[in-house]
């Protein structure tokens, strides 16, 4: 029974196309699907100066009419300053379909987030948070990323 379940998981985990990620703190959504191109496991390696690009599915809860993505980078638990660009803010222009969503509506957004460091070689953990309406967290997700 136990190597049936254990055959069942293995076998998940070689068909999913997704990116193992890491879970938000305090029980946030997480998403359906994440897939970093290039990256198959964290650490994703990303050249200085260069995009993250990831493509993150998920279904909001609730109903909503906006999508605001924050990201914020940390070092070893300290938070870099990190100012999300306007393009990548604004979720709704970045979705398969347009706002307003309704509850439960699955949905993909693909988004570039510029990454910066002083240092390479050190890995930064950067959170995605997707809000909805009234600040309602629709879905957050982690990742780390090596500077090359
Ligand atoms: C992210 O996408 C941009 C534009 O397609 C590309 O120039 C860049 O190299 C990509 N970054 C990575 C780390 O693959
Ligand atoms: C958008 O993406 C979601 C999740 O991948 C998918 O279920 C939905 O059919 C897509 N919608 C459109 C309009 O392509
Ligand atoms: C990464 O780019 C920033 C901006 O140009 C620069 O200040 C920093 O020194 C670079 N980091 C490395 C390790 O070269």
């Amino acid at each position: 029974m136990f190597k049936q379940v254990v055959a069942v998981v293995l076998l998940f985990a070689a068909v999913a196309q997704g990116l193992e990620i890491i879970q938000c703190s305090n029980n946030r959504p997480t998403p359906q699907e994440v897939t970093v191109p290039g990256c198959t496991s964290l650490p994703c390696q990303v050249p200085n100066q260069s995009d993250f690009n990831f493509s993150v599915r998920f279904a909001p809860t609730f109903p909503t009419n906006t999508l605001t993505v924050d990201v914020r980078a940390s070092l070893l638990g300290l938070f870099l300053p990190y100012e999300v660009p306007e393009h990548l803010r604004n979720g709704c222009n970045n979705i398969n379909t347009s706002c307003p969503l309704t509850a439960g509506q699955s949905v993909t957004l693909t988004g570039t987030a510029p990454v910066e460091a002083p240092l390479t070689g050190v890995t930064v953990t950067m959170e995605f948070e997707i809000t909805g309406d009234g600040g309602q967290v629709a879905v957050c997700f982690a990742a780390t990323v090596t500077l090359l």
